[in-house]
């Protein structure tokens, strides 16, 4: 009776210990993982949003891409709280009246409303700028900005002047000994004060430093963990098997005692450890181990060089080169360097070993000038194309390229093959684009790993897949509005599959083109039967009957000499919106399902996985049994909807500008990649393209997992004795 009470209270104890850990199932991380920099880009002008008495707004003009964009500002605290791009460049403004009147390149003039931007039919009349402000009243002396009285020519207000001033962007002055001004600063800072009864109120700074970001790369900061296992590794190496595993026990054994003598023996200390939520510090480890943390370096169209932290932007350091044609950063030598090409020839190169510090030059040198410049080998060799269409290579001296390189250059006419052999580049063969046609999309199937060899089918037979490494695709238009995409074999230039699209394809919107494994897709919008942008899909298999493969394992195939061709699978379907960009989702080992990243033209960002897009999707009525039970396999419907669990930026609006960079970098996690969109502004995030199959969630409930074990080793606690007493009494044949 004792016992069963025992074990009652021991229960409840149980449920009272989980009832005080209980937390959200459901952890959301969004806004967490992901961060946006909003910018407003170079101010060319700034307004009050309104002539009312109690305007807290400015209205601002900057460009962006090659139009105008109206901002408006909250004057309290230097908050963004709309963007409008116009579309059309702006060359002067002028406020009156809630209205703004916008002076146009061609001298005409459009009028919108100062509070929201929307189109006013409304005759202009006498136009004067109001963008000027009007500095009779301003001395600059002694590294300060002096308010002089009008009259009397005293001094009413001073404030100091930012280290590297640039000018006053904004004075206004509504009140006697009240007035609003705004500083530039060379780096690209706007600094906002407002004066009261001639004291300084509030102040504060806009940083717009980072916007229309040109070229980008990442540094993976060194793991100290790392360098350790390494050497542990090298160590069993030189072992045979029984010494190997006495050596890897002991050196757990010691880190288990390293663990405990830290922590005192102190179990206490323990387990509010495991059961505390971590510091910044064991979360940057952790990071830093998992491959998370990763450093971005981006060159804006200014020549600033910047370091940020790809999980939440922080700027670590920049650096201002004033080169303003940046076009490349890499980093080499195993993230120690970066080096920068610029289209007019300096090329710099900064040492970043440590990382999070502000880096040191190491060499400025002139290079030719260069149209575009590629990086062909891990060790840091180069290819430069010239404006004249000359190319060089550019390699380390350290490590030389011994092998032949093909390598594939194309511009809008062209695609042309290069071979370098015995240091020199040859020609190897060229595709011209038709008489009237043009190349307007081009992307070569990358060098990744690839897990799976083959589709296995729902009947347990399989699908090979084409996965020869030297293959692109390009996508041509012509002048009767027709887009063209081929595939080819980069190394003989045959080409492989055509594709022809004839519904009046709208080349004024974008086409973009991405090759993964063994597919590419591409995306266009068309007008017929009706205007809808469409995203189609090419895929090769080694044979479309199942279980056919026409590869051996075992043999290498020179690239010259092949001669298997692809069996090809096509299909398209219709997207809700306009699609701006695409990119593809890379993991370490390419075993999680790929995705699709599409930059939409909204502002919004989205992934898609593969297998929706799959070439070989049927209607339902022509799927067997066998078929359905293939993994993930889906009826074929002609529109792919918009999954709002997919959208990677929730309800932010991104603005990148025409020249985006979409990109995704592996982790150490095979499940999750770092996707970034950068341009006119920043957005970074993390994905799991097949969810998080690598790592406990965040919510994990380390409490109630540890309450449970409590509670099951104190139920045996008191369950033994119990079941020792009913054995014998069993063995004594005693009856309870
Ligand atoms: C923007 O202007 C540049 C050069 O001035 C031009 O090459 C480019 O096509 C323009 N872009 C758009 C979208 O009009
Ligand atoms: C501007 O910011 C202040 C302070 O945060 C806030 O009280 C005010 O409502 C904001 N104004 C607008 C228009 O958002
Ligand atoms: C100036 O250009 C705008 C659009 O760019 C056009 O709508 C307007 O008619 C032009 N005005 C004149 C006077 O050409
Ligand atoms: C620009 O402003 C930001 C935010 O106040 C500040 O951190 C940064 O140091 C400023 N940059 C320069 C060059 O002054
Ligand atoms: C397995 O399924 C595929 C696709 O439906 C079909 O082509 C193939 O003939 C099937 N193989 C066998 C052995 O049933």
């Amino acid at each position: 009776m004792l016992g069963v009470f025992r074990s009652f209270v021991s229960i409840t104890l149980l449920v009272a210990m989980k009832g005080l850990f209980v937390e959200a199932v459901f952890s959301d991380e969004a806004y967490h993982i992901d961060w946006q920099r909003s910018n407003i880009g170079p101010y060319q002008c700034v307004l009050p949003a309104s002539v009312a008495e109690n305007n807290d707004q400015l209205l601002i003009l900057s460009t962006f891409g090659n139009g105008t964009m109206l901002s408006w500002l909250n004057k309290t605290n230097g908050e963004l709280l709309e963007r409008l791009p116009l579309g059309y460049p702006v060359s002067d403004a002028m406020i009156e009246n809630n209205k703004v009147f916008l002076k146009l390149d061609n001298g005409s003039i459009n009028v919108v409303d100062s509070m929201n931007g929307f189109s006013l039919d409304y005759s202009p009349m006498e136009f004067s700028s109001s963008c000027n402000p009007d500095l009779s009243a301003v001395r600059f002396e002694d590294g300060k900005v002096k308010i002089m009285d009008g009259d009397s020519d005293l001094q009413i207000f001073s404030i100091d002047m930012p280290q590297d001033f640039k000018g006053i962007r904004y004075l206004q002055s509504n009140e006697e000994n009240a007035f609003d001004i705004m500083f530039s600063t060379v780096t690209g800072n706007y600094s906002f004060t407002s004066v009261t009864d001639l004291t300084s109120t509030q102040t504060w700074t806009r940083d717009e430093s980072l916007a229309n970001v040109r070229a980008c790369t990442y540094v993976s900061p060194a793991d100290p963990n790392l360098a350790q296992m390494f050497l542990e590794l090298t160590q069993e190496g030189s072992m045979n098997l029984l010494e190997a595993y006495q050596f890897r026990v002991k050196q757990t054994l010691d880190r288990l005692k390293n663990y405990l003598l830290e922590r005192k023996f102190s179990v206490g200390a323990i387990v509010k450890e495991f059961l505390e939520d971590e510091d910044e510090a064991t979360s940057k480890e952790k990071d830093v181990s998992f491959g998370l943390l990763k450093y971005l370096i981006v060159a804006t169209e200014t020549g600033k060089i910047a370091a940020l932290d790809v999980r939440d932007g922080r700027q670590l350091w920049y650096y201002e080169t004033g080169l303003r044609d940046i076009i490349k950063i890499e980093a080499l030598r195993s993230d120690t360097e970066i080096v920068v090409f610029t289209k007019s020839g300096p090329s710099l190169v900064f040492d970043v070993t440590k990382i999070e510090e502000k880096p040191f030059l190491v060499a400025d040198t002139n290079m030719a000038p260069a149209e575009s410049v590629e990086k062909i080998s891990e060790e840091g060799a180069f290819l430069f194309k010239g404006p004249d269409g000359k190319r060089f290579l550019l390699q380390s001296p350290l490590n030389p390229i011994t092998q032949d390189i093909h390598l594939l250059d194309h511009n809008s006419e062209e695609l042309s093959a290069f071979v370098y052999q015995n240091e020199a580049i040859t020609e190897t063969w060229k595709i011209k684009a038709g008489e009237q046609e043009e190349i307007v999309a081009f992307s070569s199937r990358g060098e990744e790993h690839v897990a799976n060899l083959g589709i296995v089918l729902g009947n347990r037979t399989v699908l090979y897949k084409y996965l020869y490494p030297h293959l692109a695709a390009y996508a041509t238009k012509s002048e009767q509005n027709v887009l063209t995409v081929r595939i080819i074999d980069t190394i003989s230039g045959e080409l492989l599959y055509t594709a022809f699209h004839d519904d009046e394809v709208d080349f004024n919107f974008p086409i973009n083109l991405v090759f993964g494994e063994h597919w590419c897709v591409y995306t266009y919008f068309s007008t017929k039967p009706v205007p809808e942008q469409k995203i189609a899909v090419i895929e090769l298999y080694e044979s479309l009957v199942a279980n056919e493969r026409t590869s051996e394992p075992s043999v290498e195939v020179d690239a010259l000499e092949n001669t298997q061709k692809p069996q090809v699978v096509q299909k398209a379907y219709l997207y809700p919106e306009v699609i701006k960009n695409i990119g593809l989702t890379k993991t370490k080992l390419g075993i999680t399902t790929k995705s699709i990243i599409l930059e939409l033209e909204n502002g919004q960002v989205t992934i898609l996985p593969k297998f929706i897009l799959s070439a070989r999707r049927v209607e339902e009525s022509q799927l067997s049994a066998d078929d359905k039970k293939e993994f993930m396999v889906m009826p074929y419907v002609s529109a792919i909807p918009i999954n709002d669990q997919a959208i990677l930026t929730h309800n932010r609006i991104l603005l990148t500008g025409p020249d985006s960079l979409l990109l995704s970098i592996p982790t150490d996690l095979e499940s999750t990649t770092l996707v970034c969109d950068l341009g006119h502004d920043l957005f970074c995030t993390r994905v799991f393209p097949s969810s998080q199959f690598d790592k406990l969630s965040p919510s994990f409930e380390k409490g109630k997992l540890m309450a449970t074990v409590i509670g099951l080793l104190l139920i045996c606690f008191f369950l033994r004795p119990l079941v020792d007493t009913r054995k014998l009494k069993l063995k004594w044949l005693v009856k309870d």
